[in-house]
Parts: structure tokens; C-alpha cells; sequence
């Protein structure tokens, strides 16, 4: 069933970027659009809205750091952001031929596409579907992209940020790519998804990271050594060749942890003191509560957005979702899914027009493959409603 889904998302998720969408080329200078589906707002009342602004390095093929972007300021869900990472010689139009990308604070981002022009003009594209076919936390996003293939096209998004004090790392606080492994390439998309590992198990390709990646001062692995790509742009016959860990050429390198503030190494005795100083994160709603909280809920009319798909996965995580296409909604606290009331449904269902899930007995279920079902409360569908509605048009 996932296997299934994976492969229709990974065909669309080679899709090329229309040329008009990318930023423009500047000297030595790499610019990373970041397309941010949901941002988690902040409850600390009018404070910053959105979430952290990513921090961005670049590399080159042999892993040596081109430039690195600190993040700055919030970026709010439904926006993009063009990020400009100067590179260090002040002459060098070489390609970024690696990325990584890391939390720029507490405040979670859903990334749903990045467009990045290089130096030289080059545009690669990455979509956020890549981190979900590959086991991110993730979400739906409504943001549309324009492709040349599909006008429709609305990148899922993978979640991004720090982990819940406390508990176990509940979110990615990083991924690294090897860009042109997710260019325009049908024959690769293809071979991704005859056998995902070579997308999702060969580290220099793509990897998501959790508390050993958190600073674009740290290096990442890369291939060494570089992939021989087949004439046609596959990959070698030899996938031993991919499903590799890679070397990491500078230092420092992913698990060497970093001062939050001067972004630098730290050393035992300062690892300790920043635990012990618990005082320094904003005290806040985590993101995994808020998901329980009932507080927002998304309204999507997108025909390829599915309430079903959203609450059959594991790794799926946001606010409550619905469908009005599939006429589903999706308690993601519980990962139950109810229909949308009708005008001969109006109780134990979700109603559109109050916008609340009104309580009663479940009647029947459109969607009854699901695990999901209503293992909570068997039978009975809980009243819900919503501080903030959120509609995807
Ligand atoms: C919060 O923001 C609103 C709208 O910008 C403003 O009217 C209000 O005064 C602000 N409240 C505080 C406590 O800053
Ligand atoms: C990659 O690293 C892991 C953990 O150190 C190790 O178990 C695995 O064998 C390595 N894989 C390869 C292909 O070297
Ligand atoms: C660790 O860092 C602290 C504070 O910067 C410094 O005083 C100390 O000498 C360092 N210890 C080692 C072993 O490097
Ligand atoms: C409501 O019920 C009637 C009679 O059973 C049926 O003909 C009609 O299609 C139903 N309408 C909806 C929206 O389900
Ligand atoms: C239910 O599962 C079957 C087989 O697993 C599949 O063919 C069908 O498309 C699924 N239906 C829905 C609504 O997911």
C-alpha cells in the first residue's frame, strides 16, 4: 500500500520547475528558494508568527564547504523565502553539488520545495516529497508550484525543527541531498522507485538528520568516490556503489555537537551546562501536542490532496485535515478518519458549515481499508472544534 502510493508520488516528484519560477543567478552566489507549506505559529500571544528560517551550507562534489547562511527571522506556512548563501572565494561559480539544510530554531517549518539557482545559472529543484516518501514527519501543503509538466502540482511538505525537550527526537532537525540526483531525470525517478533504498538508504543522496546534524558549520557525507552515472543519467548497475555511507572531508562532521549560540564545537563540560540550562527554550505548546490540541484544522479542496492517505500514515503529522474532494476528515491526534456530514448524515460526522466535528454514532465509513478507524471510541464519533480553520482553496 505505501509502496504503491510512494510510486505515484515519486513519478510526479522529478517534475522540472518552469524557468520563471527559480531567483535569479548572481556571481559566486548560490540563492535557495524555500517554499514553507505550514509554519508553526508561535502561542507566546503576538510574538513572532511562522517558523525559523532554516540555516543552509553548501558543498562542492568533493565535500568541502562552498558557503554557509545562517538562519535569520520567521518565515510564515504558505510563503517562500529566497535564502543567499555567498560563497567563501569571492570568484567561485562552482556549483553547489550538496546541501543541507538545518532547523534555525524551535519554531517547526514544513518545507514543500526548494528552487535553487547556482552561480552559474543552473536551477535544481527538490521537493519535500522525497522526505516523506523516505519516513519524515510530513504533511500536505498548499502550495502550488509551476512545473512544465503539471499545473496542479502541490508538493507535500517535510517537517523541520527541534526536538521536543525531553523526548525522543519527534522531528528531523536536518536533511542533506546530492543535488543532481533529484534533477529532472524520468529514467532515475524510475529507478527510485523500483528499489526506494537507492533514494532513501545512501546517505550522500539523501538523509535526514536528527540531533547530529543541527549547524550548517557541520559537514556531511558525501559519495567517494562521485557516482558514475550511467549515459542515459542512471544509476551504476552496481548499487552497491550507492548504498553507502559516504565520507565526510571536513570537519567538523554530523554528531559533533554545536554551540547553539556561536555556532561552534562544544566540548564536554559545555554539553552539560546547555542541558542543565533548560531555561534557554522558550517554554511553549510542542508542535506533537498541539497536533491533540483540537486548536486549527486544514479545509482542502485540491483534488489530489486525500484526508485517507494523510491518516493511513504513520509519519503524517499537522492539523486535523479534510478532504472535500473525498468528502474525509482526519482526526490526526488519533489518526481516525470520519466522513464529511451530508444533507441526510448530520451527526457523527464532520460538518463544513459550523466547521466542527459533530458528535454521534459512526453510521458508516466511506474509507474502511484504513487502520484507522475509530479504535479510540469504537462507535462513537467525539464533538471537535477549532480556534483557527484553515482553507485551501
Ligand atoms: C497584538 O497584535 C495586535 C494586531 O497587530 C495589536 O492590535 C495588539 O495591540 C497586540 N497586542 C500586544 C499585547 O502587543
Ligand atoms: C554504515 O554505517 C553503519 C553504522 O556505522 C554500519 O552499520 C553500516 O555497515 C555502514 N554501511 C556501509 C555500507 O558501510
Ligand atoms: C571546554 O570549554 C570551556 C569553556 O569554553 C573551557 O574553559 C575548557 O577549557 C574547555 N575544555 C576542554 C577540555 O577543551
Ligand atoms: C439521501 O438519501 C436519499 C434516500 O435514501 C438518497 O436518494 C440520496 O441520494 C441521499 N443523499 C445524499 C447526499 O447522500
Ligand atoms: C482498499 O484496499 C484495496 C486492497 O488493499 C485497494 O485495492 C483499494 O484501493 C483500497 N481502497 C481504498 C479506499 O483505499
Amino acid at each position: 500500500m505505501a509502496l504503491a502510493l510512494n510510486g505515484a508520488f515519486l513519478a510526479l516528484s522529478m517534475i522540472p520547475l518552469a524557468i520563471d519560477f527559480f531567483p535569479k543567478p548572481y556571481k559566486a552566489t548560490t540563492t535557495v528558494r524555500i517554499g514553507v507549506g505550514l509554519a508553526q505559529e508561535s502561542d507566546l500571544g503576538n510574538g513572532t508568527l511562522g517558523g525559523n528560517v532554516p540555516n543552509i551550507a553548501l558543498f562542492d562534489g568533493n565535500g568541502n564547504q562552498l558557503g554557509t547562511k545562517h538562519g535569520k527571522k520567521t518565515i510564515n506556512g504558505g510563503e517562500f523565502k529566497d535564502i543567499v548563501v555567498k560563497h567563501r572565494v569571492h570568484a567561485d561559480n562552482a556549483p553547489a553539488e550538496y546541501i543541507s539544510i538545518t532547523s534555525g530554531g524551535t519554531d517547526q517549518i514544513c518545507i514543500a520545495y526548494l528552487a535553487i539557482t547556482m552561480a552559474s545559472g543552473d536551477k535544481n529543484q527538490f521537493y519535500g516529497d522525497v522526505g516523506k516518501q523516505c519516513g519524515g514527519k510530513w504533511y500536505p501543503s498548499n502550495l502550488l508550484v509551476e512545473t512544465n509538466d503539471d499545473p496542479e502540482f502541490k508538493p507535500s511538505c517535510i517537517w523541520l525543527g527541534s526536538p521536543d525537550p525531553g523526548t525522543a527526537d519527534v522531528f528531523a532537525q536536518g536533511f542533506s541531498f546530492h543535488v543532481p540526483d533529484f534533477g529532472s531525470n524520468q529514467v532515475r525517478a524510475m529507478g527510485y522507485q523500483e528499489d526506494p533504498a537507492t533514494m532513501c538508504e545512501s546517505k550522500p543522496r539523501f538523509h535526514l538528520w536528527g540531533s547530529d546534524l543541527t549547524s550548517e558549520k557541520q559537514c556531511i557525507p558525501v559519495f567517494n568516490p562521485p557516482l558514475a552515472y550511467q549515459s542515459d543519467g542512471s544509476d551504476p548497475v552496481d548499487t552497491s556503489l550507492i548504498l553507502v555511507n559516504g565520507s565526510v572531508t571536513c570537519s567538523p562532521g554530523p554528531g559533533v555537537p554545536m554551540h547553539p549560540q556561536t555556532n561552534a564545537p562544544m566540548n564536554a563540560s559545555q554539553i552539560l551546562q546547555t542541558e542543565s540550562n533548560g531555561a534557554k527554550r522558550k517554554s511553549k505548546i510542542r508542535r506533537s501536542n498541539e497536533a491533540c490540541g483540537c486548536s486549527s484544522i486544514v479545509i482542502s479542496d485540491h483534488n489530489a490532496h486525500s484526508a485517507q492517505e494523510v491518516c493511513d500514515s504513520p509519519t503524517s503529522m499537522g492539523p486535523d485535515f479534510v478532504s472535500t474532494n473525498e468528502g474525509l476528515f482526519c482526526d490526526m491526534c488519533t489518526h481516525t478518519i470520519y466522513n464529511v456530514c451530508t444533507s441526510n448524515a448530520t451527526k457523527g460526522c464532520f460538518d463544513l458549515s459550523s466547521q466542527t466535528l459533530k458528535p454521534g454514532p459512526i453510521l458508516q465509513h466511506r474509507g474502511l481499508n484504513t487502520s484507522s478507524i475509530a479504535l479510540h471510541q469504537p462507535g462513537f464519533v467525539p464533538a471537535k472544534s477549532y480556534d483557527k480553520v484553515i482553507h485551501w482553496t
